[in-house]
């Protein structure tokens, strides 16, 4: 009996943590993460509606549509005219990539 209560404990738990984090608080530092803490920041160069930035030198995200992984490895090592964010931690670059996927998904 205690062994299922604790199984329901850590059931709800994750349910949780998987809620928040595809929630609001990943969309809302993913914002600030793309629009002022990255430097450069993403939004000089690309349009992202939810982000309301409309740079006009690299791709339009919207359309592009990229995975996760794309993203995560556009900001790690950079892309032609795009640089490496070597300041940024792997937590902030994990979810700056997240933020950006689902910010496009339709
Ligand atoms: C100086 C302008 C500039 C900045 C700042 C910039 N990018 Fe880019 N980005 C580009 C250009 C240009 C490309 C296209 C590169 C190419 O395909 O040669 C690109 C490509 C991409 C791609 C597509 C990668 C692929 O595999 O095709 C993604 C995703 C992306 N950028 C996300 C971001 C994010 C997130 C940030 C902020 C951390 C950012 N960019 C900052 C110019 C920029």
């Amino acid at each position: 009996m205690r062994r299922l209560a604790r199984t329901a404990a850590i059931a709800a738990w994750v349910a949780w943590t998987a809620k928040a984090a595809c929630g609001q608080p990943l969309m809302d530092d993913g914002k600030k993460l793309f629009n002022q803490i990255a430097l450069p920041a993403c939004a000089v160069c690309h349009t992202l509606k939810h982000a309301g930035a409309e740079g006009a030198i690299g791709p339009v995200l919207d359309e592009l549509r990229p995975e996760a992984a794309r993203v995560e490895k556009a900001i790690r090592y950079g892309l032609g005219q795009m640089p490496a964010y070597t300041a940024l931690t792997d937590a902030q670059i994990k979810l700056l990539a997240e933020y950006v996927a689902a910010a496009t998904r339709p």
